[in-house]
């Protein structure tokens, strides 16, 4: 059969690590999707740059737009980021120009995933996201098709490896802000502007984007109540855990009967409670479901090897011929949610 031929945007973190899973498990992915996954095209903006894998086969091109447009690339992979710029252009001329999409952009999809969602099905093509949420944990296919019998009450945990990463860290090693800040980076778990992830906004990115999938609205960034863990000190953290607590930046979104509720904040869990125990940059989500009742999924949240095993999961999905709704369901159809501030008295 033909391979399914993948233009790659973006050689960093994630970008690289899909190149290595493609190289390491050929054998694997093709027995899987019933085909061969070929690269056939990259792009980056350094092209001087050393990158950890072999790229040397792959034709290189200057610009995501000219990648997004070229004759064999069946599937545009943007591993770029950003809500505006380089990645938005080349997924939309990608799209246009009948190609499927699978990016890890939780930005562009928080801002203008329904827009994006509309030119998709416009165009008869997807755009997969698996790796947008929670990294390496499979909650997206959980949510729009593992769960799918289910009327979902609410999606809520931990999805943002650096501040977990930062809050266990600075409690565990007793290593100031800097230092453990500089690990995360190295992991390479950060945005290319962390103030996102301290600041709770990549986070609420991500729950947004989870609201939506559950509970069939458009999706809703724009009234996510966020605070970020920027005010929490080390006193804080040693506090907590004096009274056997964890602070947790915990994001919960439900459906109550004034409307969408989405909040973002830093909490206090239980140090002994599965929470409480996540470490490093481990994320958890937990659903809730009328028929399944509670689920839990918990995983590496960032970083390359995890980011990269989901955008497999979606190219493995594509290349077998899946090609859902971007949202789970037609997006026109999607309801404008009605945002619930926290009024409770
Ligand atoms: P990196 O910063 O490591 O890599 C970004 C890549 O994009 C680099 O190769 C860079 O080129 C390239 N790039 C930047 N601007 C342009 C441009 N204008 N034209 C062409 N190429 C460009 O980012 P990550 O790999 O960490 O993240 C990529 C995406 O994945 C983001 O959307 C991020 O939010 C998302 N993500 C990341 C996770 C993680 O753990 N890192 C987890 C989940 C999602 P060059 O190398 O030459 O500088
Ligand atoms: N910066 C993100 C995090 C990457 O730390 O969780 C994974 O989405």
């Amino acid at each position: 059969p033909a391979p399914l031929r993948l233009g790659i945007v973006g050689l960093g973190t994630v970008g690289i690590g899909v190149v290595k899973i493609v190289q390491n498990h050929a054998g694997l992915l093709a027995a899987r999707a019933g085909r061969p996954l070929q690269i056939t095209a990259v792009c980056a903006r350094d092209r001087t740059r050393n990158r950890d894998a072999d790229i040397s086969e792959y034709a290189w091109v200057d610009s995501p737009a000219e990648l997004a447009l070229r004759d064999d690339v069946d599937v545009l992979v943007e591993l770029v980021g950003g809500t505006e710029g380089a990645a938005r252009e080349a997924i939309e001329l990608a799209l246009d120009h009948g190609k499927d999409v699978v990016t890890a952009n939780k930005a562009l999809l928080a801002v203008h995933g329904q827009a994006l969602a509309e030119r998709a099905e416009r165009q008869g093509r997807t755009i997969r996201f698996e790796a947008a949420v929670a990294g390496g944990i499979p909650v997206i296919k959980a949510i729009t098709e593992s769960l799918a019998g289910n009327r979902i009450s609410r999606v809520m945990g931990v999805m943002n490896g650096t501040c977990n990463y930062i809050l266990t860290r600075m409690q565990s090693a007793g290593l100031p802000y800097e230092a453990v800040f500089e690990e995360a980076r190295q992991l390479g778990y950060l945005e290319a502007d962390p103030t996102l992830d301290v600041g709770g906004i990549d986070a609420s990115h991500k729950l947004a984007i989870l609201a939506a999938l559950a509970f069939g609205t458009r999706v809703a960034f724009d009234s996510v109540e966020i605070e970020g863990i920027e005010r929490i000190s080390i006193d804080d953290i040693n506090r907590a855990a004096d009274m056997g607590y964890r602070i947790k930046l915990l994001g919960v979104a439900q459906m109550t009967g004034r409307g969408l509720e989405q909040r973002m904040s830093p909490c206090l869990v239980p140090a002994d409670s599965p929470l409480g125990q996540l470490e490093g940059g481990t994320n958890m989500v937990v659903v809730e479901g009328d028929s399944v009742g509670q689920i839990v999924l918990r995983g590496a949240g960032a970083g390359e090897g995890p980011t990269a095993s989901a955008v497999m999961s979606d190219l493995v999905e594509l290349a077998r011929g899946v090609r859902m709704p971007v949202f789970g369901q037609p997006a026109e159809r999607l309801a404008v949610p009605q945002p619930a501030r926290t009024a409770v008295p």
